[in-house]
């Protein structure tokens, strides 16, 4: 059997491959913890600055694997807090990492798979992505994914989003703030890695320090925030800085 997840370093970038294209990369067990490890093996790896996310084949992820729903059930509850407790620290993984992390998306991006995408950092689209949040229509709820989802399109969009359960295009979903770029499909992993080259060439305490505030600002009321900010601008004062000439 091939391995859920592939990896492979691109100098300081690593670059994780979902790899269930049979079945357009979906979140089973096996891969979501596989990924899960792998994100906070690449936090620890000193040789690595930045991570790119990615789908092998066709679709970046479809969502969870509705496979596995039917072990799923209220007769045995352990699994199922179990699971909801890998999903939520999947997607947890992200905001904490101090490392920026880059979604190269193509094709399908389905319920939690959008919601892997919108945990990124920045969000590279090929131009035959499809971006949504069809969990309603199966009589489920796009849950875990939903907090994401909600501080970075709104809540008038996000609602539309999870209420409609229809997918939007690579041009629509850039202009809702759901991804940053969108290029053609054959220079999706390029564009995406260099994006991510360029992220890792930064400081790396300035890039921590900035993902750091960046996920503590968005939560805070605007005086807490700018204390937050305060702090950290008198914190990088230690910082070894470049002289610009
Ligand atoms: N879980 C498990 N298997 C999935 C899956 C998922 N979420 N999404 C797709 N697959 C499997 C299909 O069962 C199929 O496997 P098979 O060839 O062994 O039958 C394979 O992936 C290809 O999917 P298919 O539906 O044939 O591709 P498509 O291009 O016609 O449609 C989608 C693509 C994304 C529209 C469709 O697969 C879909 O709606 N998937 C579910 C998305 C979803 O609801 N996600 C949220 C889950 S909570």
């Amino acid at each position: 059997m091939s391995e859920p997840l592939l990896s492979e370093d691109r100098g300081a970038v690593r670059v994780l491959t979902m790899n269930r294209p049979d079945k357009l990369n979906a979140l089973n067990h096996a891969l979501s913890q596989g990924l899960y490890d792998a994100l906070w093996a690449a936090e620890r790896d000193d040789a690595i600055a930045a991570v790119v996310l990615t789908g092998a084949g066709r679709a970046f992820c479809a969502g969870a694997d509705i496979s596995e729903f039917s072990s799923l059930t209220a007769e045995d509850p352990h699994a199922v807090a179990a699971r909801a407790d890998l999903t939520m620290n999947l997607h947890l993984a992200f905001s904490r990492m101090t490392k920026p992390v880059v979604a190269a998306v193509r094709g399908y991006a389905m319920g939690g798979g959008c919601g892997l995408a919108l945990a990124c950092d920045m969000v590279i689209a090929s131009e035959t992505a499809k971006l949504g949040y069809p969990e309603v229509k199966r009589g489920i709820v796009g849950a875990v994914v939903m907090p994401n989802l909600v501080r970075q399109v709104g809540r008038k969009v996000a609602f539309e989003l999870l209420g409609l359960g229809e997918p939007v295009d690579a041009a629509r979903a850039a202009a809702l703030g759901m991804v940053n770029r969108v290029v053609p499909d054959d220079l999706l992993l390029d564009e995406t890695v260099a994006i991510a080259t360029t992220l890792a060439a930064m400081s790396r305490p300035a890039m921590a320090a900035t993902k750091r505030l960046f996920h503590r600002v968005v939560e805070l009321p605007l005086d807490q925030g700018l204390q937050a900010g305060r702090d950290t601008n008198m914190m990088m004062r230690s910082f070894r800085t470049k002289s610009h000439k």
